[in-house]
Protein backbone atom coordinates (compact mmCIF):
# COMPACT_ATOMS: atom_id res chain seq x y z
CA UNK A 1 0.00 0.00 0.00
CA UNK A 2 1.07 3.40 -0.81
CA UNK A 3 -0.71 6.30 0.66
CA UNK A 4 1.43 8.42 2.37
CA UNK A 5 0.42 11.89 4.14
CA UNK A 6 3.27 14.57 4.82
CA UNK A 7 2.23 16.73 7.87
CA UNK A 8 3.90 19.65 9.47
CA UNK A 9 3.88 23.31 9.83
CA UNK A 10 3.64 25.78 6.41
CA UNK A 11 6.93 26.30 5.00
CA UNK A 12 8.12 22.80 6.05
CA UNK A 13 7.97 21.75 2.15
CA UNK A 14 4.58 19.29 2.43
CA UNK A 15 3.56 20.31 -1.41
CA UNK A 16 7.11 20.33 -2.61
CA UNK A 17 7.97 17.22 -1.21
CA UNK A 18 5.09 15.69 -1.91
CA UNK A 19 4.95 16.17 -5.67
CA UNK A 20 7.98 14.83 -6.19
CA UNK A 21 7.73 12.20 -3.79
CA UNK A 22 4.35 11.09 -5.93
CA UNK A 23 6.09 11.41 -9.36
CA UNK A 24 9.18 9.19 -8.23
CA UNK A 25 6.50 6.27 -7.37
CA UNK A 26 4.47 7.33 -10.12
CA UNK A 27 1.14 7.40 -8.28
CA UNK A 28 -1.18 10.43 -7.94
CA UNK A 29 -0.55 13.79 -5.64
CA UNK A 30 -3.37 15.90 -3.68
CA UNK A 31 -3.12 18.50 -1.78
CA UNK A 32 -5.95 19.85 0.70
CA UNK A 33 -5.49 23.77 0.42
CA UNK A 34 -5.57 22.94 -3.27
CA UNK A 35 -8.33 20.34 -2.99
CA UNK A 36 -10.49 23.17 -0.77
CA UNK A 37 -9.72 25.82 -3.21
CA UNK A 38 -10.86 23.73 -6.07
CA UNK A 39 -14.24 22.98 -4.58
CA UNK A 40 -14.68 25.89 -2.96
CA UNK A 41 -13.89 28.31 -5.59
CA UNK A 42 -12.15 30.77 -3.72
CA UNK A 43 -8.32 30.96 -2.12
CA UNK A 44 -7.69 29.46 1.36
CA UNK A 45 -6.84 33.07 2.02
CA UNK A 46 -10.10 34.54 1.07
CA UNK A 47 -11.91 31.50 2.82
CA UNK A 48 -10.37 32.67 6.32
CA UNK A 49 -11.50 36.09 5.35
CA UNK A 50 -15.10 35.66 4.35
CA UNK A 51 -15.89 33.05 6.27
CA UNK A 52 -13.21 32.61 9.37
CA UNK A 53 -10.64 30.10 10.34
CA UNK A 54 -13.52 27.62 11.85
CA UNK A 55 -15.10 27.26 8.40
CA UNK A 56 -11.73 26.60 6.69
CA UNK A 57 -11.09 24.01 9.71
CA UNK A 58 -14.51 21.93 8.57
CA UNK A 59 -13.75 21.77 4.88
CA UNK A 60 -10.67 20.20 5.65
CA UNK A 61 -12.55 17.73 8.44
CA UNK A 62 -15.07 17.06 5.43
CA UNK A 63 -12.28 16.64 2.99
CA UNK A 64 -10.69 13.95 4.74
CA UNK A 65 -14.33 12.11 5.24
CA UNK A 66 -14.55 11.48 1.44
CA UNK A 67 -14.41 8.30 0.00
CA UNK A 68 -11.40 9.57 -2.54
CA UNK A 69 -8.81 8.46 0.72
CA UNK A 70 -10.21 4.93 -0.53
CA UNK A 71 -7.97 4.90 -3.55
CA UNK A 72 -5.50 2.71 -3.67
CA UNK A 73 -2.15 4.72 -3.83
CA UNK A 74 -1.39 8.34 -3.53
CA UNK A 75 0.91 11.20 -1.88
CA UNK A 76 -1.05 13.46 0.11
CA UNK A 77 -0.45 17.24 1.60
CA UNK A 78 -2.03 18.02 4.44
CA UNK A 79 -2.61 21.86 5.00
CA UNK A 80 -0.10 22.83 7.93
CA UNK A 81 -3.45 23.19 10.53
CA UNK A 82 -5.16 20.13 9.77
CA UNK A 83 -3.94 17.61 12.05
CA UNK A 84 -5.16 19.94 14.76
CA UNK A 85 -8.24 18.28 15.37
CA UNK A 86 -8.88 15.14 17.53
CA UNK A 87 -10.84 13.89 14.62
CA UNK A 88 -8.15 14.62 11.89
CA UNK A 89 -5.71 12.94 13.17
CA UNK A 90 -7.44 9.70 13.85
CA UNK A 91 -9.06 10.13 9.78
CA UNK A 92 -5.72 10.66 8.61
CA UNK A 93 -4.12 7.30 10.65
CA UNK A 94 -6.66 5.54 9.14
CA UNK A 95 -6.05 7.05 5.52
CA UNK A 96 -2.31 6.08 4.74
CA UNK A 97 1.24 6.56 6.68
CA UNK A 98 2.46 9.77 7.95
CA UNK A 99 4.76 11.03 7.66
CA UNK A 100 5.96 14.58 9.77
CA UNK A 101 8.20 17.06 8.16
CA UNK A 102 9.56 19.09 11.00
CA UNK A 103 11.37 22.42 10.79
CA UNK A 104 12.43 25.29 13.15
CA UNK A 105 11.19 28.53 13.36
CA UNK A 106 14.20 30.13 11.73
CA UNK A 107 13.36 28.13 8.42
CA UNK A 108 9.68 28.64 8.68
CA UNK A 109 10.41 32.41 8.51
CA UNK A 110 13.42 31.96 5.73
CA UNK A 111 11.36 30.08 3.33
CA UNK A 112 7.98 32.09 3.88
CA UNK A 113 9.35 35.75 3.52
CA UNK A 114 7.49 38.03 1.93
CA UNK A 115 4.35 35.38 1.44
CA UNK A 116 1.28 36.53 1.74
CA UNK A 117 -1.01 33.60 1.17
CA UNK A 118 -0.92 32.40 4.81
CA UNK A 119 -3.59 34.09 6.70
CA UNK A 120 -1.94 33.14 9.89
CA UNK A 121 1.60 34.61 9.22
CA UNK A 122 0.29 37.92 8.19
CA UNK A 123 1.05 41.09 9.99
CA UNK A 124 3.35 41.71 13.42
CA UNK A 125 5.80 39.90 14.98
CA UNK A 126 5.11 36.80 12.84
CA UNK A 127 8.02 34.74 14.72
CA UNK A 128 6.44 35.47 17.74
CA UNK A 129 3.37 33.80 16.50
CA UNK A 130 5.36 30.73 14.66
CA UNK A 131 7.14 30.00 17.82
CA UNK A 132 3.85 30.15 19.67
CA UNK A 133 2.14 28.08 16.75
CA UNK A 134 5.04 25.75 16.88
CA UNK A 135 4.90 24.91 20.40
CA UNK A 136 1.87 24.43 20.47
CA UNK A 137 1.58 22.21 17.36
CA UNK A 138 4.65 20.13 17.54
CA UNK A 139 3.38 17.63 20.02
CA UNK A 140 -0.06 17.00 17.71
CA UNK A 141 2.16 16.56 14.66
CA UNK A 142 4.18 13.96 16.74
CA UNK A 143 1.35 12.06 17.94
CA UNK A 144 -0.18 11.97 14.13
CA UNK A 145 3.11 10.68 12.77
CA UNK A 146 4.30 7.86 11.92
CA UNK A 147 7.76 8.83 11.01
CA UNK A 148 9.33 11.78 11.70
CA UNK A 149 11.98 13.96 9.19
CA UNK A 150 13.62 16.45 10.29
CA UNK A 151 13.68 19.00 7.35
CA UNK A 152 16.09 21.83 8.50
CA UNK A 153 18.65 22.54 6.28
CA UNK A 154 17.81 19.96 4.38
CA UNK A 155 17.33 20.13 0.26
CA UNK A 156 13.84 18.94 -0.62
CA UNK A 157 15.85 16.00 -2.93
CA UNK A 158 17.58 15.28 0.48
CA UNK A 159 14.08 15.15 2.04
CA UNK A 160 12.64 12.95 -0.48
CA UNK A 161 15.37 10.20 -0.55
CA UNK A 162 14.44 9.91 3.38
CA UNK A 163 11.36 9.59 2.26
CA UNK A 164 11.81 7.33 0.09
CA UNK A 165 13.76 5.11 2.37
CA UNK A 166 10.46 5.46 4.98
CA UNK A 167 8.51 4.21 2.40
CA UNK A 168 9.93 1.47 1.72
CA UNK A 169 9.21 0.03 5.19
CA UNK A 170 5.41 0.75 4.74
C1 LIG B 1 -2.45 26.58 7.68
C2 LIG B 1 -1.60 26.09 6.71
C3 LIG B 1 -1.79 26.31 5.28
C4 LIG B 1 -3.30 26.51 4.99
C5 LIG B 1 -3.87 27.59 5.85
C6 LIG B 1 -3.70 27.30 7.35
C7 LIG B 1 -2.11 26.35 9.11
O1 LIG B 1 -1.31 25.21 4.52
O2 LIG B 1 -3.99 25.31 5.18
O3 LIG B 1 -3.23 28.80 5.52
O4 LIG B 1 -3.00 26.51 9.97
O5 LIG B 1 -0.96 25.98 9.39
P1 LIG B 1 0.28 24.90 4.30
O6 LIG B 1 0.76 24.17 5.51
O7 LIG B 1 0.27 24.04 3.09
O8 LIG B 1 0.95 26.20 4.11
Amino acid sequence: MNRIILIGFMGAGKTTVGKRLAKRLAIPFFDTDQLIEKQEGMTVSRIFEEFGEPRFRELETRLLQTRWTDQEQWVLSAGGGLPLRDENRKLLKQAGKVAYLRVQTDTVLRRLKGDTSRPLLQGEDVRGRVDALLSCRGPLYEEAADFVVDADGKSPEDILRELLRLTDTL
